[in-house]
């Protein structure tokens, strides 16, 4: 079964092309970083428009990578929800145009099912599993026992983690988006050079919350000048990547081990973090427990997820018709 995948939730145009669920034709991302870096996060307005612009050429391009037309495909799927609004609409109105024209079947994915999913890209992982879904948006905590069986166990009281990775970044006048800059300046300091605060949940709760070390790296920045009492930034951005990356790993260990659950998926841009991907697998093997984390390039957004997401739905037979609307506030 070859499966079309359109996504366009954010601030990333992609499309892919997905054999059997398994083997990928295709996978095209066009970031619009350029566009937002200026302002320091996402314009949703600049967004849709650059979709429009970007769309039609991306899905051809995969297309044409794949060696494809639109009359091999046997389905398309695209993300319907949750992001937002005004960009969700440009990837949704292509799909259903081209399903409209063509008959091609399709389905609306939820984009935290298809990064939940995401692993099975390139690993066997078997079912259930504790996957931590960490991205700019969101910070959720899932127990995933098959595909559309996901019981929700917790996540953020108030910013996403990767929310804090771009306020900060944005601090330390380091562009946007500013989660991968940070792990790239981590690389040289050292994660002992400044204790910022961990916020102390109840770890029954499997909750997250990230404002708190957020607003502590400002007063840090506001109340040590530069060059004088300051630490040096590659120390900063480790010190808070590790912060960060602890209050990431703790959570998920305990929600493993107290549901009883072997293995641990890591999904959503912030997976993509060095510290987070290593302390996860230290604490997993001190645990017993296994971890699992795709590649970066599958945990940030990209069109393969989805169209996994929707192979399997559509494998089951579901058909969306053309009622389907964007849902920017979606939830699993
Ligand atoms: O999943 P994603 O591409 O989009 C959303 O669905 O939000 O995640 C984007 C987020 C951004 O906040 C970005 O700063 C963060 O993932 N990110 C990282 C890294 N790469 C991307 N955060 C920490 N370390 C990274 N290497
Ligand atoms: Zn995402």
């Amino acid at each position: 079964m070859l499966v079309l995948g359109v996504e366009t939730s954010c601030d990333d145009t992609a499309a892919a092309v997905l054999q059997d669920g398994q083997k990928i034709l295709a996978n095209i991302v066009s970031s619009q970083d350029h566009v937002h870096s200026a302002y320091g996060g996402v314009v949703p307005e600049l967004a849709s428009r650059q979709h429009i612009k970007n769309v039609m050429p991306i899905v051809d391009g995969a297309l044409r990578t794949a060696g494809a037309t639109l009359k091999d495909l046997d389905g398309m799927a695209v993300t319907y929800g949750p992001g937002l609004v005004g960009s969700l609409l440009v990837g949704l109105s292509v799909v259903k145009g081209i399903s409209f024209r063509s008959g091609i079947p399709y389905v609306g994915v939820n984009h935290l099912e298809a990064h939940l999913l995401a692993i099975h890209l390139e690993h066997e992982v078997s079912f259930p599993y504790i996957a931590l879904l960490a991205s700019g948006g969101h910070t959720l905590l899932y127990c995933v026992k098959g595909v559309g069986d996901y019981t929700h166990l917790g996540g953020t009281r108030d910013d996403a983690a990767g929310e804090a990775y771009d306020k900060v970044a944005k601090m330390m006048g380091l562009g946007y988006p500013g989660g991968r800059a940070i792990d790239k300046l981590a690389q040289t300091g050292s994660p002992n050079a400044i204790r910022f605060p961990r916020a102390k949940l109840k770890s029954s709760a499997y909750e997250f919350s990230f404002s708190g070390i957020k607003t502590a790296v400002w007063h840090y920045l506001k109340s040590h000048a530069e060059g004088e009492s300051r630490e040096p930034a590659a120390d900063i951005a480790a010190s808070f990547q590790e912060a960060i990356a602890e209050m990431l790993v703790r959570p998920t260990i305990n929600a493993a081990s107290a549901n009883g659950v072997e293995r641990i998926v890591l999904s959503g841009g912030v997976a993509a973090n060095s510290r987070l991907r290593s302390k996860m697998k230290e604490d997993a093997d001190a645990a017993g427990l296994a971890v699992f984390y795709p590649a970066p390039k599958f945990c940030t957004d990209n069109g393969a997820m989805i169209a996994l997401a929707g192979y399997h739905w559509l494998k089951r037979g579901r058909r969306d018709d053309f009622r389907l609307n964007a849902d920017a506030d979606l939830t699993l």
